[in-house]
């Protein structure tokens, strides 16, 4: 019988293997010498408690230890034709809590990422405004700021999926969002100074944005968005944006299609209505079931996806005690509830959020339950403060039709066989 293989190549097999050399596995590997090995471990005295470790200072900027070196992006080569204009993904299915780390947050460039120097940086306000600016990075340093936490969602994300279940991976299936905190000054703050507001009547205006690099990714925003919680970042978790994430500064539109979140942003022209670019015409709408396109579907409506288990996160035990885990956001607020099914849809519990639900960003859930070692039909069903309800793939559909790329929200489904294995399956 030959096993099934995951994404990553890995059989349940060599999953079991490592488990058992690291100890873990042993406890059901039922040979005595395994379970007299595993016990030494914590009976004997080991090589590492026998030898000191290293100094500080071994590693000036950390990195994650090699025991976790596939917890990483990975981009699907065959889905675009080359790695500059391309995607990859965030290992969802190997982090907990809500906050992505940078390292490996999600990348999507239309030309690659540039390598632009704090010195070098310069942002422009012009347009509809009575005092033109040009600002340096560290023009942006001396204006008040703000802290947020918000989750990035390209709105291609679940976009191969449409027609059938086709990525065998959380990672792949879901993978093109992260959630950072994000620290940065106001849009408002910024236009204000440029005499935004002395110039009229702001109720038609827009602002067109757009990035430093070859591609330049513009998009319109409506004024009422932008000066209400948009905002220009220069730090994440922390630290300055990573290279891949638009350093030094990029736009940040809480609840809205990532593509809008333009990096490396180097204008901002106020204008009388939106400008029709390329990344909001011919890309970025929506094309429905009788081939007419929808323009203007800026919010990521709510979704979710179980994490654990998942195909790249198969069950490595037996039969009883097992956690599922997920990720649950809404474009439009908080997340209330999320439902877990574990036979398709047919019955939900209620899932615990390990935090109340907060505005535009990821949300952890967890539903601790008893496994009796028989197949699943695992889903999760998301519910924003809105009262709106994830929908399913047919009743998507009906809307939306098969023609759709981006805005795929629909509930997902894993099959999750009595050998642990999980697979990416519809139920519709
Ligand atoms: N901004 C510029 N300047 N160039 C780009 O290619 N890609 C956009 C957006 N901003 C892009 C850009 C898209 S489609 C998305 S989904 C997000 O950036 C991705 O941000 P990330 O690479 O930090 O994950
Ligand atoms: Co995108």
């Amino acid at each position: 019988m030959t096993e099934a293989k995951n994404i990553n190549g890995h059989t349940r097999r060599s999953f079991l293997r490592g488990a058992a050399l690291s100890g873990a596995g042993a406890l059901m590997a039922g040979s005595t010498t395994a379970k007299e090995e595993s016990d030494l471990l914590i009976t004997e005295v080991q090589p590492w408690a026998q030898e000191l470790g290293d100094g500080v200072d071994a590693v000036p900027y950390g990195l994650p230890i090699e025991h976790e070196s596939d917890v990483i992006r990975r981009n699907v080569p065959w889905l675009t034709a080359d790695a500059i204009s391309s995607v990859n993904f965030t290992p969802i299915h190997a982090l907990d809590g809500t906050i992505t780390p940078q390292g490996c947050a999600f990348e999507r460039h239309h030309s690659g990422a540039i390598d632009l120097r704090k010195d070098d940086y310069r942002l422009m306000i012009n347009g509809l405004v009575d005092n033109p600016k040009v600002f340096t990075y560290f023009d942006l340093e001396r204006f008040p700021r703000e802290n947020h936490i918000y989750f990035c969602e390209c709105a291609a994300n679940t976009g191969m999926e449409w027609a059938g279940a086709q990525l065998n991976g959380a990672q792949f299936t879901h993978g093109m969002i992260h959630n950072m905190e994000y620290t940065g000054v106001p849009m408002r703050t910024i236009l204000k100074e440029a005499g935004l507001g002395a110039a009229g009547d702001l109720k038609d205006k827009w602002i067109f944005v757009e990035g430093a690099d070859a591609s330049s990714n513009g998009r319109s925003i409506p004024m009422e968005k932008a000066l209400d919680d948009v905002f220009v970042a220069f730090k994440a978790n922390g630290e300055a944006l990573r290279k891949e994430h638009g350093y030094p500064v990029r736009l940040v539109v809480p609840g809205w299609e990532g593509n809008m979140w333009v990096k490396w942003l180097r204008r901002i022209e106020v204008t009388n209505g939106p400008v029709e670019s390329r990344e909001e015409t011919s890309k970025y709408t929506d094309t429905l079931a009788d081939g007419k396109s929808r323009k203007w579907t800026w919010t990521m409506d709510a979704k979710s996806v179980v994490t654990n288990p998942s195909p790249q996160s198969p069950i490595l035990h037996e039969r009883g005690s097992l956690l599922i885990s997920g990720l649950a956001w809404s474009g439009h607020g908080a997340i209330k509830r999320v439902d877990v099914s574990i036979d398709g849809g047919s019955n939900w519990q209620t899932a615990t959020l390990a935090k109340p639900g907060e505005k535009m960003a990821l949300t952890r859930f967890y539903l601790h339950t008893e496994w009796d070692g028989k197949e699943m039909f695992l889903q999760s069903r998301a519910m924003d403060e809105t009262g709106y309800v994830q929908p399913t793939k047919s009743q998507l559909r009906e809307v939306r039709g098969l023609n759709s790329i981006y805005h795929n929200n629909c509930i997902q489904t894993w099959h999750v066989g009595e050998n642990g294995i999980v697979e990416n399956v519809e139920v519709s």
